[in-house]
């Protein structure tokens, strides 16, 4: 009898533990597809103000307006528990992050502002682009800095 309760105690483990793994890759796929997107539209904007591609006021106004809205979606389902890189392979995620979500959202409310500032000035012109643009990096560094493991 003993013998059975163990076996189903260490059954429900393993039940448990295979269903996080099933729900925690489509965030992880997701929020990393997020991220291709921050940086796909980021790219045209750096090129432009550092003088690789002529200035184009109209390309640098979308390229700054889809950041507006990437940044503004919801992030509640794409962050949960267990998804760290110490906890799954198949993530740059560090166990920080949920040791103090609070900076977390922080850091991303910090990105939020940065981008709000680049979408009123980035399709004025090439000034307005480079004085907002920096502050955008820096809010992508920051993050990264403390959350993302290296490649
Ligand atoms: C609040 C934190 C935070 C901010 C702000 C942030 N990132 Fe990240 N970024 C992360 C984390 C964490 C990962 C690792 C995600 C994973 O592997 O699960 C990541 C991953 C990435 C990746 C790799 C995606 C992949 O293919 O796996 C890119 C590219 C990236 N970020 C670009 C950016 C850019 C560009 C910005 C700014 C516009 C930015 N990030 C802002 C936290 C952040």
């Amino acid at each position: 009898m003993r013998h059975t309760m163990i076996s189903a105690a260490a059954l429900g483990l393993t039940l448990a533990a295979g269903a996080a793994l099933a729900d925690v890759t489509p965030a992880v796929e997701a929020r990393q597809g997020q991220f291709k997107l921050y940086a796909f539209n980021l790219g045209p904007l750096v090129q432009m103000a550092q003088g690789n591609i002529d200035y184009d006021a109209d390309a640098a106004g979308v390229a700054a307006a889809n950041l507006a809205a990437l940044v503004s979606v919801d992030q509640a389902r794409l962050w949960p528990e267990g998804s760290d890189n110490a906890t799954i392979e198949g993530t740059r995620a560090l166990p920080a992050i949920w040791d103090d979500l609070e900076d977390f959202a922080s850091k991303f409310s910090d990105l939020q502002q940065a981008v709000a500032g680049l979408e009123g000035s980035a399709g004025t012109d090439l000034d307005g682009l480079r004085a907002t643009l920096g502050p955008v990096g820096a809010a992508c560094s920051a993050c990264h800095e403390a959350n993302r493991a290296p490649e």
